[in-house]
């Protein structure tokens, strides 16, 4: 195996298995996040070798727009097109049933609109982020309107979590999303129902969207090290 720090490796492996997947003529959810950043560039750079022809991204966040112009791929928008052909994601935990805690990029409204719309929704990772159940190692992220942050918080409170504003690092103050809101990370003891949890913050005033994916990936690609060699595994 190269010199690489292996999860870099396994993200490479992943991000190129899934950019392999897209063929001339597709829409493209591009999501968000330093997995997905290597599909892209992979894209990219299939299209720069005229492998590929003729495809559209659709960002899911100022940081996929800039990665999607920097290795030449064409943009559209949800207004533009009828379909999106594949959509391909990271995630911060993937359960045994391909549920997803997504948003630890701040990403996720934006995310949850392009993954869901996709005909194929394919997540990219690292094997760190498989566990039995969502909330285990990762906080759960609520977009929240920064007028309703107190209210939202005492409403999370009463169903069992423990919030706190997310801060920014190197910049004072709060993480401010692409769309001008607050993030509202939250820790649950344990998460038994996802798909009531997910709706039951999202019924919250104020709530645009939380991190919660139940039910929206059809294939995980999970990179992992295998007796020193990177691998990627499919789970469909
Ligand atoms: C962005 O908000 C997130 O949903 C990311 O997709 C997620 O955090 C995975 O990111 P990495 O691939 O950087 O771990």
């Amino acid at each position: 195996m190269s010199e690489q720090d292996p999860v870099t490796l396994m993200k490479q492996y992943v991000g190129k298995a899934a950019a392999d997947r897209v063929t001339s003529g597709m829409i493209v959810g591009l999501g968000t996040g330093s997995t997905t950043a290597y599909a892209i560039q992979y894209i990219g750079e299939r299209l720069k070798t005229g492998d590929l022809k003729d495809i559209k991204g659709i960002p899911t966040s100022f940081q996929s727009t800039v990665l999607a112009k920097k290795y030449g791929i064409p943009l559209t928008t949800l207004d533009e097109v009828d379909r999106i052909d594949i959509a391909i994601d990271g995630a911060d935990e993937v359960d045994p049933q391909k549920n997803l805690i997504k948003g630890g990029g701040a990403a996720h409204t934006r995310e949850k609109i392009v993954d869901s719309l996709a005909e194929v929704f394919i997540v990219v990772v690292d094997s760190s982020k498989l566990v039995d159940q969502l909330g285990s190692t990762f906080l759960l992220p609520v977009e929240v309107m920064p007028l309703a942050m107190t209210p939202v918080m005492k409403a999370l409170e009463k169903l069992g979590g423990k919030p706190t504003l997310r801060m920014g690092v190197k910049k004072a103050g709060p993480v401010v999303t692409d769309q001008g809101n607050l993030v509202i990370d939250v820790k649950f003891d344990a998460i038994d129902n996802p798909a009531d949890l997910e709706k039951e913050i999202n019924n919250i005033p104020g709530v645009l969207e939380n991190g919660l994916f139940v039910g929206v990936a059809d294939i995980i690609l999970v990179g992992e090290v295998v007796n020193q060699e990177a691998k990627v595994r499919e789970i469909s």
